[in-house]
């Protein structure tokens, strides 16, 4: 069987999030998070589920850091809680959330895993929300304070850093759309978090540089594969929209210090409130971008959808179908994002940072799930990855999506992500095929064709 051999040094890693896995929702002096507060209220969650237990975590921690060593890992991709860190969001330390991070932290070296912190994968203190959430510029202030906490805490022996996880889905799923914490529906406010969320990125990236911390600093988006549904001059333009606000809205003010006119256009009133000298701050401010990929989408103009009036169809490429989320499979797709954004941005430094499947996952009576639909799913999305990196795209790392099957936001714990099952009425782990096979690609740096 022939293989496909990676660069010396690429980084092969799995990641999972804080609100996800941790569970002690309220202990160690851990205070509500809006995730806390959504899943609490009825009809939010799929079955009603909560992050209360999750995978139970916070108390299993050094037996899932010696899974991952066991798989291979080389990088572990965490996520820190801000309600365990600061519980109200600013002010007092709560030093026990730290010493969870810190214990975390130290596992991992010794078992010669690197970790790569993420500041907030969506969760933060409610009392914040109380006071506006993303959408109040305070929150700049708030999330920089946090950074700094954590960086004196963590950077001597983290340097590997991403500020926000998918400030899109913070924004629009949180304040526009309502499906996420905190259920807010209101596309004003989701476009001025874009803004904060960048400002705050960007000032987190000054202070780690001014305070001379080593390390590489970035943030992460989440950007699908987008192709019209037809030739249709309509559906061109909303595919160019719905492109535009994931992937420019953000690289734009990144790498050029600029908002995508042709989108603020668009959407007229509703675009962001600026001062004066924040898109210079912007500007430049991330050493990488981390790429989470997941699905393939056809767009179709459509009055009825939203506020870029273009509506998103599973569209699967050929030879493949749609996963247990309804996503369209299409490897080729990271392919092309991944040059796209090296042409047009000047080939900046990438790490594929998500990257998986949830399928129905059918376990023998001693639990172990075969899972061949994940391997295929991940064997194709690495030769994506090795296919754009030939053809000159800077891609250090892949990092699957998830560790272990864990809560899936609003669908709960119906949507199994993991290459590790979890029983989650014992919590006993069990890594799938799929794990033994990942174990194999890291070790050899390849992957087969
Ligand atoms: C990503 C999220 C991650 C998980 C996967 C399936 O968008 O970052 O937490 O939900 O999707």
């Amino acid at each position: 069987m022939s293989s496909l051999s990676f660069p010396e040094g690429f980084i092969w890693g799995a990641a999972a999030s804080s609100y996800q896995i941790e569970g002690a929702w309220d202990e160690d002096g851990k205070r509500e998070s809006i995730w806390d507060r959504f899943v609490h209220q009825p009809y939010h969650v799929v079955g009603g589920d909560t992050g209360d237990v999750a995978c139970d975590h916070y108390h299993r921690m050094p037996l899932d850091v010696a899974l991952m060593k066991s798989i291979g890992l080389n990088s572990y991709s965490l996520t820190l809680s801000w309600s365990r860190i600061l519980p109200d969001g600013t002010g007092t330390i709560n030093s026990k959330g730290l010493d969870f991070y810190q214990r975390l932290v130290d596992r991992l070296l010794e078992a010669e895993i690197t970790p790569k912190v993420i500041l907030n994968h969506w969760d933060f203190p409610q009392s914040l929300q109380d006071r506006g959430g993303w959408p109040n510029r305070e929150m700049v202030d708030w999330f920089v304070d946090y950074a700094q906490v954590v960086f004196e805490s963590l950077s001597d022996r983290v340097n590997f850093w991403s500020t926000h996880c998918e400030p899109w889905v913070i924004a629009f799923l949180g304040y526009g759309t309502g499906e996420h914490a905190p259920g807010i529906c209101d596309f004003t406010q989701a476009y001025q978090a874009v803004h904060h969320l960048l400002l705050s990125h960007a000032k987190t990236v000054q202070l780690f540089k001014a305070s001379g911390y080593s390390g590489k600093i970035g943030i992460i988006l989440n950007i699908d594969a987008y192709r019209p549904a037809s030739e249709r001059d309509e559906d061109i333009a909303a595919t160019k929209r719905v492109y535009q606000e994931s992937a420019d809205l953000f690289l734009d003010p990144i790498f050029k210090g600029t908002y995508p006119q042709e989108l603020f256009n668009w959407i007229g009133s509703q675009a962001p409130q600026t001062l004066d000298g924040d898109l210079e701050i912007i500007k430049g401010s991330a050493d990488f971008i981390g790429i989470n990929y997941y699905k393939s989408f056809k767009v179709s103009h459509n009055v009825g959808s939203y506020i870029l009036k273009a509506e998103l169809i599973p569209n699967p490429e050929p030879g493949w179908s749609v996963t247990e989320m309804g996503w369209g499979i299409g490897p080729s797709g990271l392919t092309d994002l991944l040059l796209d954004i090296t042409n047009r941005y000047g080939n900046p430094l990438l790490y594929v940072t998500e990257n998986g499947c949830a399928l129905i996952d059918t376990p023998d009576e001693d639990g172990f799930v075969v899972d061949y639909g994940r391997i295929n799913f991940m064997r194709a999305h690495i030769q994506a990855v090795h296919q754009a990196i030939k053809a000159g795209a800077d891609v250090r790392g892949y990092y699957v999506w998830s560790l272990l099957d864990n809560f899936e936001w609003a669908y709960g714990y119906s949507k199994r992500f993991g290459i590790v099952r979890v029983n989650f009425d014992t919590l006993e782990r069990i890594p799938k095929q799929s794990a033994s096979w990942y174990s194999l690609v890291i070790k050899e740096n390849a992957v087969s064709v």
